[in-house]
């Protein structure tokens, strides 16, 4: 991969001055000069409608990004990435991801072999293995059929299975799901609390099989789980997903209960792979299949398409505008669907994890911003939480709003509620509302003079607040799996604009070596080397 520092480019430097040009343009104004740009900035891709229009942006705008984007050679970068090139520098791997859902013939080689096999005899295991505890041909020790899923495992291992088990819950079985995560163990407890051991199936995932959450989850449970059923019966009720099979066997799973994943599949992106056992058991092997299908789609869309009309690229390119020329440091996601609850979530590890990073590829401090913070909740909940301050607060906050042209459960009063709510902030949020306009209406309304003069300033909206309207046909596993590598690919094309490694994560290290340090400390109740604030705290909670 090239090693470009973006703001030594033409179009950084054309792209300074180009926002001289437009920081203060109102797009209220760029809708009445040109009837054309609803049009101009619309990308239509399957069934995914995606507006760009509400943006702070001018054709030009757009040329000068895409021209960055040409500078810092992101069409390489593609390349290097789909064809299993160790792009991951810092730990020497492959970001291979993408090959988990390629087609069954494609031929993608890390160090020399084609993974695809591989990942086909996962695929395979993942499928027969759901479908015998669906249908009840695998039972559990007494002989009863499953009735309850346990996934033990935190982060990449946790979230995205528990993100996409819930935003395809209409499509689930009568399995009931449960997701154990924190090492708080009032997790663990209240989880298992109700659950029969006959009748209930655990998931170690764990790509590392070192992380200690999972491992202290894990241990509760099979303590719990041994306390009313002979050790033997393990094998029946434990299954594992990691890289490290050793340390899953030590643990005592049986081999056969094992479904490896590869060092070329990072965490946060592993739901594709055996970490999404548990989505194939929700919702069934096909529809976790049309999940990989519709990521599939995007990727092809994603490595063949003119970056003109590419959905990661442009929503990619939006991001480094405003992040880096705006200084906008957050982005709210907003998906209009109560099933995606989860999805701001998981796109904060997805995209924190992977472009929280300070250092370039030259290992050198970058000068410019780079990972944007992101957070979000369902519309329509977020409007009467914290929509406030993105409206009429001092921040500009980009915003993804995400909805779907049909419900599912096809309640047309609901959807048309719903929907009309989506439109509506996104109308608010570009245009605002001005001052004569707040005038004319409390002056409608029958307000003094004087009334009007003290509340007006309270009332007007500034509005050029920029917004993203991603609208899909209908929430399907498919167009799910769209959805989600949409966003992946959105990463990696800001990781190669801001020259940064995107697919380690090495500041998460130090927190877990002290965790680990505090933990002996607790063990013999002793205080060693701290500065006074953690020590003090530390002698506070020992003293307990
Ligand atoms: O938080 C750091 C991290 O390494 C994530 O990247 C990963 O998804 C998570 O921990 C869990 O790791 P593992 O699957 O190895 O238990």
């Amino acid at each position: 991969m090239k090693n470009i520092n973006p703001t030594t480019t033409n179009a950084w430097s054309e792209l300074k001055d180009h926002y001289k040009k437009i920081e203060n343009a109102h797009m209220r104004e760029m809708f009445a000069q040109d009837g054309d740009r609803a049009d101009k900035f619309t990308l239509k891709w399957e069934d995914f409608y995606v507006d760009l229009s509400k943006n702070r942006i001018t054709e030009d705008t757009r040329d000068l990004l895409l021209k960055l984007a040409e500078e810092c050679k992101l069409d390489e970068a593609i390349d290097s990435y789909f064809s299993g090139k160790a792009i991951n520098q810092t730990e020497n791997r492959p970001v291979l991801h993408t090959a988990l859902r390629a087609d069954k013939n494609a031929d993608i080689k890390v160090r020399g072999e084609n993974v695809v096999p591989e990942v086909q005899e996962v695929k395979e295991k993942i499928r027969a293995f759901s479908n015998e505890i669906i249908d009840g041909t695998r039972k559990g020790y007494t002989g009863k059929t499953f009735t309850d899923v346990v996934n033990i495992g935190i982060g990449g291992s946790d979230l995205g299975p528990v993100m996409v088990t819930e935003s395809l819950e209409f499509y689930k079985n009568h399995l009931k799901m449960h997701f154990i995560s924190n090492v708080d163990g009032d997790h663990v407890h209240e989880t298992i609390k109700d659950l029969n051991p006959e009748t209930t199936l655990f998931l170690i995932v764990s790509k590392t099989f070192t992380t200690m959450e999972t491992l202290s989850n894990a241990t509760t449970v099979r303590e719990w789980f041994l306390k009313s059923v002979p050790e033997k019966e393990v094998s029946k009720h434990f299954v594992a997903v990691s890289t490290n099979l050793e340390k899953v066997e030590a643990f005592g799973i049986d081999p056969k209960n094992i479904f490896p994943m590869w060092d070329w599949v990072g965490g946060r992106f592993s739901l594709w792979s055996a970490v999404g056992l548990s989505i194939s058991l929700a919702i069934g092997y096909d529809n976790f299949a049309s999940l990989l299908e519709g990521a599939r789609k995007m990727d092809d869309h994603f490595k063949n398409t003119p970056f003109k009309e590419n959905l990661p690229v442009q929503l990619a390119m939006l991001t480094i505008w405003y992040n880096n020329f705006f200084k906008a440091e957050s982005e709210a996601v907003i998906p209009y669907s109560q099933y995606l609850d989860k999805f701001p979530s998981y796109l904060q590890q997805a995209i924190m994890e992977s472009n929280g990073k300070s250092v370039d590829r030259n290992g050198e401090k970058v000068s410019y911003g780079t990972g944007t913070i992101i957070w979000g909740e369902p519309g329509t909940n977020s409007q009467h939480a914290f929509f406030q301050l993105i409206h009429q607060g001092t921040k500009l906050i980009p915003t993804d709003f995400i909805g779907f042209k049909k419900s599912l459960f096809g309640d047309k009063v609901h959807q048309d509620q719903l929907m009309a709510n989506y439109f509506a902030q996104t109308e608010a949020l570009l245009n605002g509302k001005t001052a004569e306009e707040v005038e004319k209406e409390l002056k409608s309304k029958g307000f003094a003079q004087d009334e009007i003069d003290r509340i007006s300033p309270f009332k007007v909206f500034e509005g050029n607040n920029p917004t993203n309207t991603i609208l899909i046909e209908k929430l399907t596993p498919e167009s799910m799996g769209k959805l989600i590598a949409m966003y992946e690919h959105k990463i990696f094309v800001q990781g190669i604009i801001w020259n940064i490694f995107s697919y380690d994560q090495w500041g998460v290290e130090l927190g877990k070596q002290l965790a680990n340090k505090i933990l002996s400390e607790f063990a013999t109740k002793t205080v060693d080397e701290h500065d006074s604030s953690t020590k003090n705290l530390l002698k506070f909670y020992l003293d307990k």
